[in-house]
């Protein structure tokens, strides 16, 4: 696929139709690059499903990813990366950089020094991508490709036919430049290069070892050394560098010289490895003792197209951007987290072990329950390694990355993605420690509760409200959020209590079940919101607010930290008592009780009015997580029609098929999960056992399940792509009987089935009924009423 203009407008207006899609062309759809530019920040280059070795060509703009789409240049090669995340560029450590020839043919006239100083700016067009595969032509006249197996990178470098001594530089760092040590050595005979180094993670607290061992192959080595700042020589072949001195970091690494490569390729082998330099050099070795890049390539292709079958899509006039845009999302919630199952030096164990939950504020809502449908061993290992990690350091991680523990963003989500697990049924997963780990959360206060855990639970149990500037000498924290963080907590309260009712552990569950109201006690009834200039924000009267420790109010406006404020609430700058969101938009998050939640704003006219006022003022943030479920909410209401037609109004226009066709990062396949549930008419209640029901973006989407290999399909009746879509349902039959409910279970996809909607142009009767609603406690119906489906 060429990229040599922004995709956007091609991605709106160049509507070519496809073809009924299934199995294995459904690789041919994904476009690593959609989202590599403005922010997505998504992983653009070659990996395998999950795996460790990521490797990309790194930039010296928003390389947060290592390669964006921005037209800066390319500071080296490198082959471990995360994906879609915020926070400092993750990893890229031990670039190689590759210089056809240095000045003067002599090693003093070879460019070290830093990374900027050497980039090198690519030819427009020359940027290939695929599944597994990534290529582009520097302007220095050498092409490189690259491709992967689990801890591996294979690269082959191309040079001109007047290439005579080329240059393959190795320097020890990241690309955030946080190496705190680092050894090398470089083995004149073969050219090996191996070492390791102490590194920080991205967006978390402590460090990491790192360990790589590379090889090349095609070129008669000339000469070997190691470099430090701008010389080199090759009299040394060893070399420890540390943090340096005051300010300055220094710049080092090992090199090789090649003679003419024989028939214009090198080849370069870069083994990874977290445990030693001599497993570095043994999972290369390994996994690639042929050095054919093809086999590489196709091997890891096949993975790909192995893990991407089993979703068929029958367009129906849609164009093939959108499938693009489909099969892409799908494809970047296999991405992160990454199996570093055998890899982890941290204990032994045989349970897997997967890092890169980064974070599961954001991928708790969708990525995890996407897996769970569409990869349920790859998402069963991972339940299994957040609680293998809770049996080892004692905490289930909220963030997580390379080895470190991540900064916490607001609840103990993972006691989401356990609750979700549980009642979906995953098989493998001990329940019991799963209940430990979860509890754990909910009782005990650790000390750094920034990094796991929860803070402020005296109060919690206490008060029933995380109060602002609470009283806490147990545990140490970022001592705000305590609006969003009280929704979460109460929220993970309920997941907890949703597992004791399982596991009949009856008194837990009055316990948590009850905690899970605890929302109610930050609602100020009284509450109005206005904009900075004094006009009201749509009239509505009612909002959580921020509580005191002696019960009396704080205030923070509701419009506060909202994307139409002057200030971004991040989680270090401009701390408030929202993450990343302001109460207007916060004010909706009660997944346990939308009915006592929609009561409590009024009722549901009052309730629809609200959302619509969410969606339209502005007030919304599209491109962050907590919007999510607001885009879906209607459905709550009786009024599963404008959910429909509210997710028409983001797909397109903020999720695309362009290099910029997301609205914010895409947190490790979060944004790519939500699009690919929203595209297949699906929306999950992560923790529950409900998929609320639109319409899907094509005629009709199916999901094989991978263990049963029974086929769930939701097939649109009368569908009409085009402007306009025709996207209400009037009705809807399952296997052929009468279906009112505008939600299905997990048993859908697991016992396969034909859900048909039937589509008309206004809103109908479908799911208005009180009895078609999802679930919700305090809605006075069965909350548990799978069980009896
Ligand atoms: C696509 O599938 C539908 C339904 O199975 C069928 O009617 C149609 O002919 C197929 N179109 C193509 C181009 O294969
Ligand atoms: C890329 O490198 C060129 C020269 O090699 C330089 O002029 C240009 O400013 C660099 N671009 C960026 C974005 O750094
Ligand atoms: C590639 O195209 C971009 C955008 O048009 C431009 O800024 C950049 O300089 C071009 N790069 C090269 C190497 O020509
Ligand atoms: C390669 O060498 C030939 C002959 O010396 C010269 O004409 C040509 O311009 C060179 N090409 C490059 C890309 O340097
Ligand atoms: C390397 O840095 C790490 C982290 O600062 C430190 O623990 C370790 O002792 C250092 N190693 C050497 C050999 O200096
Ligand atoms: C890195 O490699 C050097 C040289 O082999 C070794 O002395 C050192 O212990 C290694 N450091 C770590 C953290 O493994
Ligand atoms: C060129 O040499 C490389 C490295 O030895 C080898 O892998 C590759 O197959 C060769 N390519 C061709 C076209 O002969
Ligand atoms: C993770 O890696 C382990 C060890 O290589 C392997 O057994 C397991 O199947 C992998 N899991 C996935 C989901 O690829
Ligand atoms: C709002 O209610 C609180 C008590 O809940 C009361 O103290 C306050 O005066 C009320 N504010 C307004 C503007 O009525
Ligand atoms: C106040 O600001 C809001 C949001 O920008 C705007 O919609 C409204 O028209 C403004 N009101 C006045 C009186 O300027
Ligand atoms: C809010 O109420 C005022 C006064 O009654 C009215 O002028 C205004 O139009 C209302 N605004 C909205 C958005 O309903
Ligand atoms: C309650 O606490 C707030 C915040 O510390 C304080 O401003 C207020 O005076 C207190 N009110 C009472 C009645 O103690």
């Amino acid at each position: 696929m060429l990229h040599d203009q922004w995709l956007v407008l091609l991605a709106l207006l160049g509507c070519s139709l496809a073809q009924n899609n299934t199995g294995n062309h459904n690789f041919q759809y994904v476009d690593p690059l959609i989202g590599s530019y403005n922010g997505g920040n998504v992983f653009a280059g070659a990996s395998l499903p999950f795996g460790m070795a990521k490797a990309v060509a790194d930039v010296s703009g928003q390389n947060t990813a290592g390669w964006s789409y921005d037209y800066s240049n390319v500071t080296g090669f490198s082959a471990l990366h995360d994906s879609g995340t915020g926070g400092q560029p993750s990893m890229g450590n031990f670039p190689i950089s590759v210089q056809p020839e240095c000045a003067h043919d002599s090693v003093n006239g070879c460019t070290f020094g830093t990374k900027y100083g050497r980039a090198v700016n690519y030819r427009n067009g020359s940027i290939k991508a695929h599944p597994g595969y990534f290529s582009l032509g520097l302007v220095n006249g050498v092409d490189a490709e690259m491709t992967v197996t689990e801890h591996t990178a294979l690269y082959n470098f191309h040079f001109g036919p007047n290439v005579s001594s080329p240059l393959f530089l190795l320097d020890l760092t990241d690309l955030q430049d946080s190496r705190q040590n680092a050894t090398i050595e470089v083995n004149p005979d073969t050219g090996r290069i191996k070492g390791n180094g102490t590194f920080l993670p991205s967006f978390g607290v402590g460090s990491y070892q790192s360990y790589f061992c590379a090889d090349f192959k095609g070129a008669s080595i000339r000469d070997t050394g190691i470099w430090v700042n701008e010389r080199g020589g090759t009299d040394q072949k060893h070399l420890f560098v540390n943090r340096g001195y005051s300010l300055f970091y220094i710049q080092a690494g090992g090199f090789v010289r090649f003679r003419k490569p024989s028939n214009g390729t090198i080849q370069a082998r870069m083994g990874e490895s977290f445990l030693s330099t001599d497993q570095a050099c043994q999972n290369a070795e390994q996994e690639i003792p042929h050095w054919n890049f093809n086999k590489v390539k196709t091997d890891a292709e096949t993975a790909w197209k192995q893990r991407l079958d089993g979703i068929v899509v029958q367009p129906g006039g849609v164009c093939d951007a959108m499938q693009k845009t489909f099969f892409t999302g799908i494809y970047r919630t296999m991405l992160s987290p990454q199996n570093y199952s055998g890899e982890n030096p941290l204990w032994q164990s045989s349970e897997p072990y997967f890092d890169s939950f980064y974070c599961i504020w954001d991928s708790f809502r969708t990525t995890f329950p996407f897996l769970t449908i569409s990869q349920p061993d790859a998402l069963a290992q991972m339940v299994r390694s957040l609680i293998d990690t809770y049996t080892h350091l004692g905490w289930l991680p909220d963030c997580r990355m390379q080895f470190c523990k991540g900064y916490s963003q607001g609840g103990s989500n993972a006691d989401v993605v356990i609750g979700d697990a549980y009642v979906k049924n995953l098989s493998g997963i001990d329940w019991n420690q799963a209940y430990r780990a979860v509890v754990n959360d909910a009782e005990n206060e650790p000390f750094d509760w920034g990094v796991n855990g929860r803070g402020g639970l005296q109060s919690w149990k206490r008060l029933g409200y995380i109060p602002v500037n609470d009283y806490d000498y147990l545990g140490f924290g970022p001592a705000f959020h305590s609006v969003s963080r009280s929704l979460e907590y109460a929220y993970n309260d309920f997941c907890i209590a949703e597992m004791a009712r399982g596991l009949g552990h009856h008194t837990d569950y009055e316990r948590y079940l009850s905690r899970s109201a605890n929302w109610r006690n930050l609602y100020k009834p009284n509450q109005t919101s206005f904009y900075p200039n004094g006009t009201s924000t749509g009239n509505f009267t009612g909002f959580f607010q921020p509580r005191n420790l002696n019960g009396t109010w704080g205030f923070q406006s509701p419009f506060a930290c909202s994307p139409l404020d002057t200030i971004f609430c991040s989680y270090s700058s401009n701390p408030t008592e929202t993450f990343e969101s302001s109460i207007w938009e916060y004010q909706f998050y009660v997944p346990q009780d939308q009915a006592t939640l929609i009561r409590t704003l009024g009722g549901p006219a009052a309730f629809i009015s609200r959302l619509d006022y969410l969606h339209e003022s502005g007030l919304l943030d599209i491109g962050n997580e907590p919007s999510e479920l607001t885009c879906f909410q209607y459905h709550y209401a009786g009024r599963p029609g404008l959910s429909s037609a509210r997710l028409r109004t983001y797909i397109p226009s903020h999720f695309n098929s362009s290099v910029n066709g997301l609205p914010g990062n895409d947190d490790s396949g979060a944004s790519g999960s939500f699009l690919a549930f929203a595209m297949s008419g699906l929306f999950p209640v992560a923790g529950q056992n409900v998929y609320l029901i639109i319409p899907p973006y094509f005629e009709s989407v199916s999901y094989v399940h991978p263990i049963t290999g029974k086929t769930a399909t939701i097939r649109n009746v009368n569908f009409k792509a085009g402007d306009p879509d025709r996207i209400y349902v009037q009705s809807a039959r399952l296997d052929g009987k009468s279906y009112s409910r505008s939600w299905v279970t997990h048993e859908f996809f697991t016992g396969g089935g034909t859900l048909e909607l039937v589509l008309g142009d206004e809103e109908g009767d479908w799911g208005t009924g009180e009895g078609d609603l999802p679930p919700s406690l305090g809605a006075g119906r069965n909350y548990h009423p799978y069980s009896d489906s």
